[in-house]
Parts: C-alpha cells; structure tokens; sequence
C-alpha cells in the first residue's frame, strides 16, 4: 500500500510573518490527524523554512524546498545546497517544476543532477513531469513523459529511486482552474507506472508514489484521488490557505485512508 502525499507548493508568495500564520492555522486544522497515514508536506520559500519548521515540529506536517542545487558548497552565488536543506529541517524538495523549466532554464540533464544530489544527502525528491497544451494538443504526452522520466532519473538504481515521488503535473492545468480530467490524470499515472517497471522493477513502480498537480481544489480532490494511480496531488494556490488546504487533505484521506 502506498502512503497517500498531499503536499502544499507555496511558490513565491508568503512573507516570513505571512508563513508562520498558514503554518499556525494548519497545525490547528490538523491537531488530531494521524501522521501515519498520510504524508503532509508544505514547501514555502527558502527565507521561511526555518520558521515554518519551527511551527510544524511535533505536528503531522514535513517540511519541503522548491528547488536546490547539485553542489554541498561553494561559490554559486544564489543557490542553496541540499546539504543545507537538510540542515533547515527539510525532508522533501521540489525539483524540475515547469516554473522551473520554463523560467529558469531547469533542463533534464539539471533535474537529473538535483534528484541524485538530493538522494545522497537523504532528502526526497517530488520530481516535477508534464507536458505542454501544445505537446498536448500534437499527442506527444507519453513522449514527453518518457523524456522528462528517462532522463531525471538516468543513473540511479532501483534502490536508490524507491523513495521518491514524481509529480505529474500538466502545464496547461497549473493556475488556469482547468485540472486534468481524473481519466486523463490516471492515463498519465498508470503510463509512469508502467515506464517506471519497464526502468526498474515492478516492485518498485508498485511502491514510488505519483502526485497531481494543477487546478487542485477542494471540489475536485476526491474524484481525482479515486484513481487507483494517483497516490497524492501537489497543491499551487488552494495550498496557501488554511480551509483549502486542510479540506483537500481530510477530502484525500477519506479516498485513500481505509479506517
Ligand atoms: P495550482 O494548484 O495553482 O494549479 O499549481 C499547481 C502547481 O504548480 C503545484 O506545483
């Protein structure tokens, strides 16, 4: 059985006073929830990692990053090392997010990097997949995804991916209100599992859980989570407030948490 994940991307937005007050509120929402079964994991910005740490210890939330860098130190002006993560209190970063590869320049060969630098430093990775509506559109998903999961994941060992998650998350849903259908969403899911056996074994795609992510809310977490490959959903705007985020999670664990 694979753990449910729910994990909040806060991307740039919250100020270190505006971060404590969402950790605050969730800690509330969230006081009786058994954190064995599920994982909730929220990735602020790196300025309020400390703090959001700070208020979600002992809480069943985990902390996560939005991205890290390849290298323990050095002089890389700008970048946080997954060394340093660790050292903050994360357990979980975000790596190869769309923003990312859009913006930033994230390409295969770098999400690569990123996923075998944080594995060595025991962090775990979300490693971020998806296509485009135009990739869409030219019926070129599967390949895509097969680009993307091939390539970040090139070099590793069975054992060593079998703790990560892959978000799949497709671009034209993320921010547009416009979430994959939970038909499209387990046609994307089950094609990961079935690459991951091909890549690996079957044990270990049975066990690497794969989020959503993209127009999650709170009226649409259910029927996506009915999907027998969707193990979690990986949460933009309806993440950074208190009742959408904690509505999607208890919404999620009455889908996958068997009482
Ligand atoms: P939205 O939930 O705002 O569409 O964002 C999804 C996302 O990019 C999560 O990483």
């Amino acid at each position: 059985m694979r753990k449910p994940i729910i994990a909040g991307n806060w991307k740039m937005y919250k100020t270190i006073s505006q971060a404590i007050e969402l950790a605050n509120g969730l800690k509330r929402a969230f006081y009786d929830l058994d954190a064995e079964a599920i994982d909730i994991v929220l990735c602020p910005v790196f300025t309020a990692l400390s703090e959001v740490n700070e208020v979600i210890s002992g809480s069943p939330m985990q902390l996560g990053a939005q991205d890290v860098f390849w290298q323990q130190e050095g002089a890389f002006t700008g970048e946080v090392s997954p060394l340093m993560l660790k050292d903050v209190g994360c357990k979980y970063v975000i790596i190869g997010h769309s923003e990312r590869r859009q913006y930033f320049g994230e390409t295969n060969q770098t999400v690569n990097k990123k996923v075998k630098a944080a594995l060595q430093n025991g962090l775990i990775p979300i490693m971020c997949v998806g296509e485009t509506l135009k990739e869409r559109q030219e019926e070129k998903t599967f390949e895509v995804l097969k680009d993307h999961i091939q390539n970040g994941l090139t070099g590793l060992t069975a054992q060593e991916v079998s703790d990560i998650v892959i978000a799949y998350e497709p671009v034209w849903a993320i921010g547009t209100g416009k979430n994959a259908t939970s038909q499209q969403a387990q046609e994307a899911h089950q094609f990961i599992r079935k690459l991951l056996t091909e890549m690996f074994n079957k044990e270990i795609a049975n066990n690497i859980r794969i989020q959503y992510g993209g127009s999650v809310k709170p009226d649409n977490i259910e029927e996506i989570m009915q999907q027998p490959d969707v193990d979690g959903a990986l949460v933009g705007g309806a993440s950074l407030k208190v009742d959408s985020f904690s509505d999607i999670v208890i919404r999620a664990m009455k889908v996958k948490v068997k009482k």
